[in-house]
């Protein structure tokens, strides 16, 4: 089979790029995913994916919420002492307590960042933090200058960001960034956004607020209505330079965007756009299938890029067309995902090309009539039963064989 168009896609060696089109991933399994109910990871297992994390070129790894449990604490500090490649993160409320517990956490990186957060929305305002808009400019100019001062590297986040007016939005960024907030995160926290509003809001903000594009912008979108990665995407269109996501999307309620997908779709159209990551794909099967081991959570099926029909191909047109060249049907190989060879799944939607081929792999060469016997033979199994595996085709053909 040929190469996919995706395997020759710009990659670092063959073109020269442009810094700034270069896309931070900031990986939040460990904090959001780990929030996904019935998700919680041992100190051991989170060790491993940090280790899997750093070696796949995350640049950040964000590895829990100090102050939520000793556990959480004590994970952010493992993680900070074992990896040296990425920045580790810890999350923090806007209190001085929170930030401090951070700080301690992440004292032993050789690369550390305070996360702290707040609410910026109507709702969150009134509802859960009873503060006035003038309340709230105060207490990130305090967060931030208080995180500050205990770390270099600092980002804020303005909790529900998208559903905050812009106006207040670009005075609360503003405040962030006076403070000494080195990225600034706005993330559409309830999955509430349109792709091309999601752009909006950041070229709204560095239009309109001064020295945002000194520092990053980031994005952190949540999956409610399915749109997380389209978000993610589109706010890398409209200036974001960081994408948080977790993988195979887990996170609070339907997850956050997945860190396959984004960077994948990144990579895959290199050939259009000018943004890249610095994501070593062919770790990506192995991280989502650790994630998926240690969380007790399954990957779908057909989940793009990671899934175990995301290279498979059943029917008969589909399996021709692979046999002549891979791009017909194929985007990507599944060598860059790092998910083996692409399957030509023997069901009763196989043509006889792609039996013909299977047929190969186990090592038959038949005569045309051999082969027609044997094919329809395969027909009238499959369509009696669901999975038609190796031994039942050889069984079928060593029959067919010994009948003719
Ligand atoms: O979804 C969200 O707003 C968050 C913040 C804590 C960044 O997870
Ligand atoms: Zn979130």
């Amino acid at each position: 089979m040929t190469v996919s168009p995706a395997d020759q896609a710009p990659s670092a060696n063959d073109t020269v790029r442009k810094e700034s089109d270069r896309v931070i991933v900031f990986d939040t399994t460990m904090r959001d995913g780990e929030q996904s109910p019935g998700a919680s990871m041992s100190l051991d297992e989170k060790l491993e994916l940090a280790k899997i994390l750093e070696e796949m070129k995350v640049d950040v790894i964000e590895a829990g919420f100090p102050i939520a449990s000793n556990g959480d604490f004590e994970a952010v500090r493992k993680i900070s002492e074992i990896v040296t490649e990425s920045t580790i993160c810890g999350l923090a409320r806007a209190g001085m307590a929170d930030i401090e517990r951070a700080a301690e956490a992440i004292r032993p990186a050789k690369r550390g960042r305070i996360h702290t957060f707040l609410s910026t929305s109507p709702s969150h305002r009134d509802h859960i933090l009873r503060a006035s808009q003038e309340d709230i400019l105060e207490m990130i100019t305090k967060s931030v200058t208080h995180a500050r001062n205990l770390c270099d590297d600092v980002e804020w986040s303005a909790q529900d960001a998208t559903r905050t007016e812009q106006d207040f939005l670009r005075r609360c960024v503003d405040a962030a960034i006076k403070a000494g907030a080195g990225t600034v995160n706005l993330p559409d926290t309830v999955g509430y956004s349109y792709p091309s509003e999601y752009a909006d809001i950041f070229r709204d903000i560095l239009e309109h607020v001064d020295g945002a594009d000194r520092i990053i912008l980031s994005t952190h979108c949540h999956n409610d209505l399915g749109l997380a990665v389209a978000n993610s995407l589109a706010g890398v269109q409209g200036g974001a330079r960081q994408i948080e996501v977790a993988m195979n999307g887990i996170g609070e309620r339907a997850g956050n965007a997945a860190l396959e997908e984004v960077v994948m779709a990144l990579k895959v159209r290199g050939d259009r756009l000018p943004y890249f990551t610095n994501i070593e794909t062919q770790h990506i099967t192995r991280a989502s299938r650790y994630t998926s081991a240690i969380t007790g959570f399954p990957v779908q099926f057909n989940k793009a890029i990671v899934g175990k029909n995301a290279f498979a191909h059943e029917s008969g047109i589909h399996q021709d067309g692979m046999l002549k060249d891979r791009g017909t049907y194929e985007i990507m190989s599944p060598e860059t995902v790092g998910q083996g060879a692409s399957n030509l799944v023997m069901g009763k939607h196989a043509g006889r090309a792609g039996f013909r081929e299977k047929l190969k792999e186990l090592g038959y060469e038949l005569g045309q009539n051999a082969l027609n016997e044997a094919f329809q033979r395969f027909k009238d199994l499959a369509d009696k039963k669901k999975h038609v595996f190796d031994d039942d085709i050889i069984a079928l053909v060593d029959d067919a064989l010994a009948s003719g």
